[in-house]
C-alpha cells in the first residue's frame, strides 16, 4: 500500500497566502497541514508516499526532504498545472504501479486519524472506499448517493436537489482499477479530470465502491475562515508546555505552548494558544485561538483568534480578532498622527473599523 498526497492546486480561496506559500504548508495548531496529513498516513503503516506538487512545491520539498525524518520514503511528482484530482492519479501512475493506495488531499485535516477506514479497506478490499461525513448543506459538496445495499450508486458534484447528506471528504482508498477509469474519463465542464467521474465510471462498470462514514473532526482548510475555525478546534486539544521565558510581570491562563527561545514580558496569555520559537511578546494581551509563529514580534498589542505567520510584526494595535497576518507582514499603529494607512498585497482582504 502506498499513499498519494495532493499538494498542488491553485489555492485561490486562500489568497493572498497561496501566492507565495503552498497552502498545504499553512500552519494548523503550530504544524503545517501537510505534517498532520503525513502523520495520519504513517499511523496506518504506509511508508511510501508520493506527493503531487505544483509551482509552490520547492518549499514543500525543503521542509520534508526524503521523508526519513518522519520515517517515510517520499517521492515528489510534479504536476505541470492543476488539472484535477484524477489528473493527479494519472501523473502518479508510474509511482503507484499496481499497488493499492490511499489518496489524501493535502489541505484536509482529520485529527482523529484514518486507521478504522484503512482496516475496513484491507478487510473488504473494494476497488474504492471513500470517506464521507454528514453535512447540513449537501448542495455545497460532492455527494455520495447509496444504493439499497449500502454501496455507492452515484457521486454527484454540488447537487441542486441532494438525495443524500453524505459529503465526500478528502481521503480515498483505491486499488489499481482506478487507473483504467482515469484513462476512460474526459475533463469536466470546469476543465478538470474529476475523481468523482473516475469513481462513477468504476461504479458504472460494476466495480465495488463503498463509503465509510467519518465521525471524527474533519476540516478542509482551503479558505481563510475554515483555516481559523480548524486552528481553533485543534487548539482545544492543546496541552501546556512552556520552554520559553515568561517574566514575573506576565500571567498565563489556560493551555499555553511557549516554544523554546520565545520571550514573554509584561503580558497576559489566555490559552489555548501557541507562541513560536524566537518570538518576542511584550506589553500585550494574547487571547484564545491564537497561534503566533516563529520569529514574530508582538508589542503593545491585543489580539485573539488569530494566526500570525513566521516573522510577522504587530505593534500598538488593539482588538485584532479573526485575523491572519502573513510572513514578515507588519501591522502597526499609524505613525506621525496619520490616518489609517494600508499597504496591502494582491487579493488581500482588510476589514477596517469605521
Ligand atoms: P482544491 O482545494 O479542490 O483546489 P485548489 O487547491 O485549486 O484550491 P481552490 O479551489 O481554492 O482554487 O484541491 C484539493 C487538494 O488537492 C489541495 O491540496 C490541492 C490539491 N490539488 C492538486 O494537487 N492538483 C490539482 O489538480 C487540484 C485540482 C488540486
Amino acid at each position: 500500500m502506498k499513499a498519494l498526497v495532493l499538494s498542488g492546486g491553485k489555492g485561490t480561496r486562500l489568497r493572498p497566502f497561496s501566492h507565495s506559500l503552498a497552502k498545504q504548508l499553512v500552519p494548523i495548531a503550530g504544524a503545517p497541514v501537510l505534517v498532520h496529513v503525513l502523520q495520519n498516513i504513517r499511523d496506518i503503516g504506509v511508508r511510501e508516499v508520493g506527493i503531487i506538487v505544483g509551482d509552490n512545491g520547492e518549499e514543500i520539498m525543503e521542509l520534508l526532504g526524503d521523508g526519513s525524518a518522519m520515517g517515510l520514503d517520499i517521492a515528489y511528482l510534479h504536476q505541470e498545472a492543476p488539472l484535477g484530482l484524477a489528473h493527479c492519479v494519472a501523473v502518479a501512475a508510474d509511482f503507484l504501479g499496481d499497488d493499492d493506495f490511499v489518496m489524501y488531499l493535502g489541505d484536509n485535516v482529520l485529527p482523529d486519524g484514518i486507521e478504522a477506514a484503512a482496516r475496513d479497506f484491507a478487510e473488504h478490499r473494494p476497488d474504492g472506499l471513500v470517506l464521507v461525513t454528514k453535512v447540513a448543506d449537501p448542495s455545497q459538496y460532492g455527494i455520495a448517493e447509496l444504493g439499497a445495499d449500502g454501496s455507492v450508486g452515484a457521486l454527484v458534484e454540488k447537487p441542486a436537489r441532494p438525495r443524500s447528506d453524505l459529503a465526500i471528504i478528502g481521503v480515498y482508498f483505491l486499488t489499481a482499477a482506478v487507473h483504467d477509469a482515469v484513462r476512460a474519463i474526459r475533463p469536466s465542464r470546469r476543465g478538470e479530470l474529476e475523481i468523482t467521474d473516475a469513481l462513477q465510471h468504476m461504479v458504472d462498470e460494476g466495480r465495488p465502491v463503498t463509503v465509510r462514514e467519518y465521525t471524527g473532526y474533519w476540516a478542509d482548510v482551503g479558505s481563510v475562515d475554515a483555516l481559523l475555525a480548524c486552528n481553533r478546534t485543534m487548539l482545544e486539544r492543546l496541552t501546556s508546555e512552556v520552554r520559553g521565558r515568561i517574566d514575573a510581570a506576565s500571567s498565563v491562563h489556560g493551555p499555553v505552548v511557549v516554544e523554546a527561545g520565545a520571550e514573554i514580558a509584561r503580558s497576559h496569555l489566555e490559552g489555548p494558544l501557541i507562541v513560536g520559537s524566537g518570538t518576542v511578546v511584550s506589553d500585550s494581551w494574547i487571547g484564545p485561538g491564537t497561534v503566533v509563529g516563529h520569529g514574530c514580534a508582538v508589542r503593545d498589542a491585543e489580539l485573539e483568534e488569530s494566526l500570525l505567520l513566521d516573522g510577522a510584526n504587530v505593534h500598538g494595535v488593539r482588538g485584532l480578532s479573526g485575523s491572519v497576518i502573513g510572513r514578515g507582514a507588519e501591522v502597526t499603529a499609524p505613525c506621525d498622527g496619520r490616518g489609517t494607512r494600508l499597504i496591502v498585497g494582491d487579493h488581500s482582504r482588510v476589514e477596517v473599523a469605521a
